[in-house]
């Protein structure tokens, strides 16, 4: 699947925001384990902390959470969060992981009265599941067929009360009826550098790391919104700062290191600024198809687009319009050139009367 980076190029990417499989030990050191200690997400915290509070004085099991959002904001984090909070064993499982409804079916029927159930990429699970998990989630019952064709015969099961937790980074893959069965929906958003500040210091205790509040800042600012970014940047530092013997880290020793693996002020790595660079140096800021542009930096068209694109697009750097891709202003100013007159494609009045207008 595009989107997927294993699939995308097999490169290691400091700034991806998907997980690494030999990362999943230091993130499960890093996890704030109590929504106290997450940081950041005002919204989400305070909803979803009166949503437990007051399944607990109900004496009851808390209603079905969905979490959404981008890669590495803290969807399974919060799972694990809602589970210790409730005082309640936590089953994680997948969408992927359910192909088939004894899949489901065979998890469903384990569950202990409370459990928390954690379904990551639930988006991802297939049909026939996804409307066996309808009936679990607002009756707590499931049939379960046993045998096949004219033989088989459904047999009802009760299910103890439990708490669906699940999570999804694209919300709008999720059929309409599964997402209205979720009883409160959480949809987390990009940190603020103050925000990744908070979950550094957090980290860096943990790490027995030294960063002056510029130090701190400068990691924060490079993460492009994403606390596992920050922490996985906050690694590398530590890694620069033991080999130079650095043991205070400042603005200046976190910008060295963050230089020396080639993650810039703003977060963008050789990749995107191979894209920017293409875009501007060599076709004047576009319109450029994306083939072409795709060419000019020697990737192939879903690394572009998959990949470098989207943190462009949202930066401000970049535009997809129907007749191709186009810098925005803000692209010349990050690679340190004077804006040049025909940018006024960043204009919306002027794209709008061109027909470039976003796709
Ligand atoms: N609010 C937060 N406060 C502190 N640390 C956080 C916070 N959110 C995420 N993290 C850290 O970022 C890392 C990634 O978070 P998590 O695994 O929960 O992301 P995710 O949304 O489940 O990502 P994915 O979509 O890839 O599964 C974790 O190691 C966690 O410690
Ligand atoms: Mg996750």
């Amino acid at each position: 699947m595009v989107g997927d980076r294993a699939s995308v190029n097999g490169r290691d990417r400091l700034v991806d925001s998907g997980s690494e499989p030999d990362e999943k030990t230091v993130e499960a050191a890093l996890r704030p384990g109590t929504l106290d200690d997450f940081v950041g997400q005002p919204r989400v915290r305070r909803q979803l902390g009166l949503v437990l509070e007051a399944s607990k004085l109900r004496g009851r099991t808390a209603d079905h959470v969905l979490l959404s959002g981008p890669p590495g904001l803290g969807k399974t984090t919060l799972a694990m969060i809602i589970a210790e909070e409730m005082g309640a064993p936590l089953r994680i499982s997948s969408g992927p992981a359910i192909q088939h409804t004894g899949d489901l079916a065979a998890i469903l029927s384990s569950l202990t009265e409370g459990e928390v159930l954690f379904l990551d990429e639930i988006h991802r699970m297939s049909r026939p599941a996804e409307e066996m998990l309808y009936m679990a989630m607002e009756d707590f019952r499931v049939d379960i067929v046993v045998g096949k064709g004219a033989g088989a015969t459904s047999i009802p099961l009760d299910l103890p009360p439990f708490t669906l937790v699940g999570a999804t980074t694209r919300a709008g893959l999720l059929p309409g009826p599964l997402r209205d069965r979720f009883g409160f929906t959480g949809h987390l958003e990009f940190y603020s550098v103050d925000e990744l500040v908070s979950v550094l210091r957090r980290s860096a205790g943990l790490l027995d790391l030294d960063l002056s509040t510029e130090g701190f800042q400068e990691v924060a600012s490079r993460s492009r919104g994403t606390p596992r970014i920050a922490n996985r940047l906050l690694r590398r530092v530590r890694d620069w700062a033991l080999v130079h013997g650095v043991s205070r880290i400042d603005a200046r020793a976190s910008s060295s290191a963050l230089e020396m693996y080639e993650v810039d002020s703003r977060g963008l790595d050789r990749l995107d600024r191979g894209v920017l660079e293409a875009l501007v140096k060599h076709f004047g800021g576009g319109p450029v198809g994306l083939s072409t542009l795709a060419i000019a930096v020697g990737e192939e068209t879903e690394t572009v687009e998959e990949v470098a694109e989207p943190y462009l697009v949202r930066e401000g750097l970049l535009a997809r319009t129907p007749r191709g891709r186009i810098a925005m202003p803000a692209a010349w100013e990050h690679l340190g050139l004077a804006v040049p007159e025909h940018a006024a494609f960043g204009d919306p009045a002027v794209r709008q009367a061109l027909d470039l207008t976003e796709e």
